[in-house]
């Protein structure tokens, strides 16, 4: 039987330098059989030559559209929008089983050229329902990172002008060092470290944003690490409100009581002067954070809350966190996908893959009719 060929794509958006495969995971691959075609990028982090030293092939920019049918084509967001029928087995995060807008154009493409669309969100353990891979940790790491550089800028600028917007770091260890810099000038000014609450603290997220805080040096007893035990007697906490960051990063399935609101910051004592809701449930309306209503980006990354000065409160909302540390991103997360990237050259007899394709075609069930027609 010919060798399974895998074709990864250089990412389309700009500011994207995550990969689905990496060069570690595309060893692995070519070295159980497979032949790894990718793409050069000018985008990626890591370097066209750390995959060729590998022994992947170096294909031109966007060449999956030429690329043989049977070739499996493996991107990690959003396809350009084209509209052209899609002929191949697509894996990647598309973004277009919620209704999202334009929901319809993106997914008929794949039933109008006989594609197949696997996509990375729901790739679930069938006897755990938990995803079986996710970015979570690193972005809990990054939000607690930009939440510590948020609240020693607060203190070290008192005239109250926002953090300025970041880039990405080329590694972790490039972030601990700018974070740790920035929390010793907080620390002179304060003459104390922060206290953190971090909720959700046992979930992937939480994890890493209690890792980053240990890290960057605060003492294991500045970080109050909250999951479902103590928030189960219902908020609002004072012990948010006495603490000087606070980083959500829980998994909203239900409205639960407010965590914070206004009313509870307004009272005396306060702290806390720094939010950064990694969970980013912004619109929800049961988000249990209901002081801020806009996602915040790279380049704007806070918002204040309207009402409270003495100290003010400013939110970080960002919802792709994961992007400020691509590398690691990339890693962990492709990492975790090798054991069922491993599988593809038999996908429709793996049941991770079979339940993310039977999805699929439930929801071109639902496609309307003249979504198919174009
Ligand atoms: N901002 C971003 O860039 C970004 C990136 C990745 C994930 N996320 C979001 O972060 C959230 C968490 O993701 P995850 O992968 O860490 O999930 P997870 O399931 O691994 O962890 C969630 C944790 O929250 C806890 N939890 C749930 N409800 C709680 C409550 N009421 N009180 C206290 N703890 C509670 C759970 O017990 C669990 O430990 C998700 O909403 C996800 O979409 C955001």
């Amino acid at each position: 039987m010919a060798p399974t060929t895998l074709h990864l794509r250089s990412e389309d958006k700009p500011l994207e330098h995550r990969s689905a495969l990496t060069p570690t995971t595309a060893k692995a691959l070519i070295q159980a059989g497979y032949v790894v075609n990718v793409e050069k990028s000018p985008v990626r982090i890591f370097d066209d030559e750390e995959f060729s030293a590998v022994g992947a092939t170096l294909v031109p920019t966007g060449s999956w559209r030429e690329a043989p049918k049977e070739h499996i084509i493996v991107g990690l967001k959003e396809l350009p929008e084209e509209t052209f029928p899609l002929k191949h087995v697509h894996v990647q995060f598309a973004h277009c089983y919620k209704q999202q807008s334009g929901w319809d154009t993106v997914l008929a493409r794949f039933p109008r050229g006989g594609g197949t669309l696997l996509d990375l969100e729901f790739l679930q353990d069938p006897a755990s329902g938990r995803r079986v891979a996710a970015f979570g940790y690193q972005a809990g790491f990054s939000g607690s990172a930009l939440a510590l550089k948020n609240w020693a800028w607060q203190l070290t600028h008192p005239g109250g002008e926002p953090l300025p917007g970041v880039e990405s770091y080329p590694n972790e260890d490039a972030l601990i060092a700018d974070v740790k810099k920035d929390l010793a000038a907080g620390q002179e000014k304060a003459g104390r470290l922060p206290r953190v609450i971090v909720i959700g603290a046992l979930g992937r997220c939480g994890r890493g944003a209690v890792d980053l805080c240990l890290k960057a040096g605060l003492p294991t007893e500045q970080i109050l690490k909250w999951d479902m035990a103590e928030t189960a007697k219902g908020g609002p906490f004072k012990e948010i409100a006495e603490s000087d960051i606070f980083v959500n990063c829980i998994y909203l399935s239900s409205k639960i009581p407010h965590f914070v609101n206004v009313d509870s910051l307004k009272a005396p004592g306060r702290q806390l002067s720094v939010v950064c809701d990694v969970s980013a449930d912004t619109t929800n309306p049961h988000n249990p954070i209901p002081i801020y209503t806009v996602a915040t980006t790279f380049s704007k990354p806070t918002v204040p809350v309207d009402g409270l000065d003495n100290p003010p409160v400013s939110v970080i909302s960002i919802d792709h966190l994961p992007s400020l540390l691509p590398r690691e991103s990339s890693e962990s997360f492709s990492n975790d996908l090798l054991p069922y990237l491993l599988k593809l050259n038999d996908w429709q007899n793996d049941p991770v893959w079979a339940g993310a394709y039977k999805l699929f075609q439930e929801k071109v069930a639902t496609l309307p009719k003249e979504a198919l027609e174009n």
